[in-house]
């Protein structure tokens, strides 16, 4: 067939979809520290890294169908799999959950679920450098969002006295984040739970960006001090852990756990059948998911983790060399915020991007930030990075003081 019933060629078809894809800079893997999805790379740590990519992307292809309840089946197998398997290893003695579109999905069902047990609207408690899709959930479903600042003077530390103070009579879920965008900070999860439990309030964890790393860096012992965020914090109800961040899953894959059946009866009663947002779901991202769970495991998890992170380290390590730029303390996880008390990074962050890179630039600390997400398939690509950095401070302008962050109207919260 050479032309098909639109009046196409297949020749034109096939320069449109390439030009397309080079539109989407897929080809750019390795020069993108902010992407989601299943990058792995080989190399000697990970020699089956491209061949674990390739299966995960023939078992999307292979459940290209919706899931239905009629063609469901496997795809729901897939999804329990992944559901008992990661759930565990969160800390619930009988996890319950499912698999959704990403992280943001995930915070609204574990929400939608803390609204049907409560049995009516409120408000909801969460730190302000929280993700946005939490104001986001809050707007959509009619709830008040009461986001609790950081300590003054601290840009991402929470107070967990200033976090109760900060609870109503009408409130009815509170919510905090193992693995911050972008300061990659775990917030006192401890505390926090047991203020809900206390306050009988429902507690949601945000570890869209965390879930798939910190349980492997602690296993790992990369981080002997992690301090708990999991279902071992009594009073921690649910848990977003997105399968296409750290999970190296293709997208669109998030994943909600629920402490205990209950939870997810709940969240099924208000968004019937499944819990989720969606009705007939793509069956694709989550064998994609499956396949990485399964081929990776529990060791596989903890090699790519660590892997993660001697390239954020290597990077540290780079940029400090670097006269008048820093990188924020704290992490946990594999971003690194790179900032500096001296210079206006703007013409920095312009001439990486004419290079190529793709990162996201924070407007915190202003007047703008340059956030890295090293992940596997960065292999061999930070120093090349780090050569540019260099290169390009000698453009970066003296601050004057008084700078304003860069507003919303000219940067994207991901720094677009
Ligand atoms: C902490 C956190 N929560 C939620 C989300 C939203 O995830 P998604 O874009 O997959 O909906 C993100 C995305 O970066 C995130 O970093």
């Amino acid at each position: 067939m050479d032309r098909f019933p639109s009046g196409i060629e297949r020749y034109d078809f096939l320069d449109e979809l390439g030009r397309l894809e080079r539109a989407s800079r897929f080809a750019e893997t390795r020069k993108n520290l902010f992407d989601e999805g299943p990058h792995l790379v080989s190399s000697p740590e990970l020699p089956w890294g491209d061949e674990v990519r390739h299966l995960a992307v023939e078992a999307y292809e292979r459940f290209l169908h919706g899931e239905t309840w009629i063609t469901g089946d496997g795809a729901r197998e897939m999804e329990s799999q992944i559901v008992s398997w990661m759930g565990s290893i969160l800390g619930a003695d009988s996890p319950a959950g499912f698999v959704t579109s990403g992280g943001s999905e995930s915070n609204m069902c574990g929400i939608l679920a803390a609204r049907q047990l409560a049995d009516r609207g409120g408000s909801v408690v969460f730190p302000a450098i929280g993700h946005y899709s939490l104001p986001k959930l809050c707007r959509m479903f009619g709830l008040d969002p009461i986001p609790v600042p950081s300590i003054p003077g601290t840009l991402c530390e929470i107070d967990p006295e200033a976090f109760e103070a900060a609870i109503r009579p009408d409130t009815i879920a509170l919510i905090a984040t193992a693995g911050n965008w972008a300061f990659g900070t775990v917030d006192p999860i401890e505390a926090i739970g047991e203020i809900a439990v206390r306050r009988g309030l429902y507690f949601h964890v945000d570890g869209a960006f965390g879930g798939y790393i910190l349980p492997f860096l602690e296993g790992s012992g990369y981080d002997r001090e992690m301090p708990l965020w999991d279902f071992r914090v009594d009073g921690v109800c649910s848990i977003s852990a997105d399968l296409h961040k750290n999970g190296m899953a293709p997208p669109p894959a998030g994943s909600l756990f629920f402490r205990d059946q209950s939870y997810l009866a709940a969240a099924k009663a208000i968004c019937p059948p499944n819990g989720t947002m969606t009705g007939t779901r793509g069956a694709g991202p989550i064998a994609g998911a499956w396949a990485m769970v399964t081929l990776l495991g529990e060791p596989g998890y903890r090699a790519v983790s660590l892997k993660s992170m001697a390239l954020r380290d290597a990077f540290i390590a780079g940029v400090e060399k670097i006269e008048g730029l820093r990188v924020f303390p704290g992490s946990r996880i594999n971003i690194a915020l790179v900032h500096s008390d001296v210079f206006d990074l703007r013409p920095v962050v312009a001439s990486l991007r004419e290079g190529g890179w793709m990162f996201s630039a924070s407007a915190t600390p202003p007047p703008v930030s340059i956030v890295v997400v090293p992940m596997p398939q960065n292999d061999g690509m930070l120093d090349v990075l780090l050569e540019h950095l260099g290169e390009a401070m000698s453009l970066a302008v003296p601050l004057a003081g008084g700078e304003d962050a860069i507003g919303g109207s000219s940067m994207s919260k991901y720094g677009f």
